[in-house]
């Protein structure tokens, strides 16, 4: 800046705030707010639900197709309603996952794309496909960096408290009889599915299944709900309705699902919103629409609800109901359904 230009700015400058400062003096009293403690903000949209969360798959694309205005969307959901941690149903990182915990990936991809406030909570991830061409480990390792990214392990599980249940409660009261508060529980069980598709890693999946099939059997009364998240859908009206990967799922989970009565089978894999109900116990979900887009087709005897749209689930529970949402990125409910027990 010559010197000319730098006297004349600053001399606009001291201008420009002679003639603010008098408003500054008519303005109300300056209220300084404390600094929450808590990240969790307070919600605009209250409800009677005690836990709620996000899921969202099929996301890592460096914030193409779409991948930044759903998380946009997802941020200013989780400041207008209640949220207690968001899900990850795998194929995090296009094309070819993550190198280390290192990788600037994740910071094109997922720092600085998720970046509202609302969204600085625990994420529970599990592996997708892409994840695998690269070192799946090291989004294990990414737990050590970053404080909102939780994967334990290459497969984990997480009982949640949910409290007695509204349903419950408003019984109870109808009685007049006092509400006695226990402390039921949601059981989230997050499994790697990629390794059920090939052949070298049998071994890999088998000691899996076991300790899903121990995972699931070792509840107590208390918990009320059992999901299991993955990548793989064992059921999808989108372009893999019938393919190896789909038929495979169903074979393997099918009968553990039944076994065990799992509430909801959640995964993405497939670019799309949808809730599907075939014969058995099971609810199947499949949120895999974080950024590109596939075909779904309509028409399908076990399909609730499908959409080629971006966008993400949102579950809210108590003990006794479980309301799922499905949202696209301009914050419209393209879907609701809610199970109750
Ligand atoms: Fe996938």
């Amino acid at each position: 800046m010559k010197r000319r230009d730098f006297v004349r700015n600053t001399a606009l400058t001291a201008i420009g705030a002679s003639l603010i400062a008098p408003i500054g003096v008519f303005a109300g009293p300056q209220v300084t707010n404390l600094e929450s403690e808590d990240l969790t903000l307070l919600p605009k949209i209250k409800d009677d639900y005690t836990l709620h969360f996000m899921a969202i798959g099929d996301w890592g694309r460096n914030g193409e197709y779409d991948q930044l205005e759903v998380a946009k969307q997802m941020g200013q959901w989780g400041a207008d309603h209640p949220n207690d941690f968001v899900i990850s149903t795998g194929d995090n990182f296009y094309p070819k996952g993550v190198v280390s915990e290192f990788d600037p990936l994740w910071h094109y991809s997922f720092e600085n794309i998720y970046t509202a406030h609302s969204l600085q909570c625990d994420w529970y991830p599990v592996f997708g496909n892409h994840d695998w061409h690269s070192d799946v480990d090291a989004q294990i390792k990414y737990s050590k960096v970053s404080r909102r990214w939780n994967m334990p392990s290459r497969y984990y599980s997480k009982l949640i408290s949910i409290g007695t249940g509204k349903a419950n409660e408003d019984e109870v009261a109808k009685k007049g009889e006092k509400v006695k508060k226990s402390n039921e529980k949601a059981l989230l069980v997050m499994i790697d599915t990629d390794p059920f598709l090939h052949e070298h890693m049998a071994d890999y999946a088998e000691k899996q299944m076991q300790w899903l099939n121990d995972t699931l059997s070792k509840t107590g009364e208390d918990v009320k709900w059992k999901i299991v998240i993955g990548h793989h859908p064992s059921y999808t009206v989108g372009p893999r309705i019938e393919n190896y990967d789909t038929l495979t799922m169903r074979k393997a989970l099918s009968k553990t699902f039944e076994d065990h009565k799992v509430d909801i089978y959640l995964s993405g894999h497939e670019h799309s919103l949808q809730h599907l109900k075939p014969e058995g116990y099971t609810h199947q979900f499949i949120s895999g629409a974080g950024s590109e887009l596939t075909r779904v087709t309509e028409g399908i005897p076990y399909s609730r609800f499908q959409a080629s749209e971006h966008g993400f689930m949102y579950f809210a529970m108590d003990a006794n109901r479980l309301n799922v949402r499905a949202i696209n990125l301009e914050g419209k409910v393209l879907y609701q359904t809610e199970l109750t027990k």
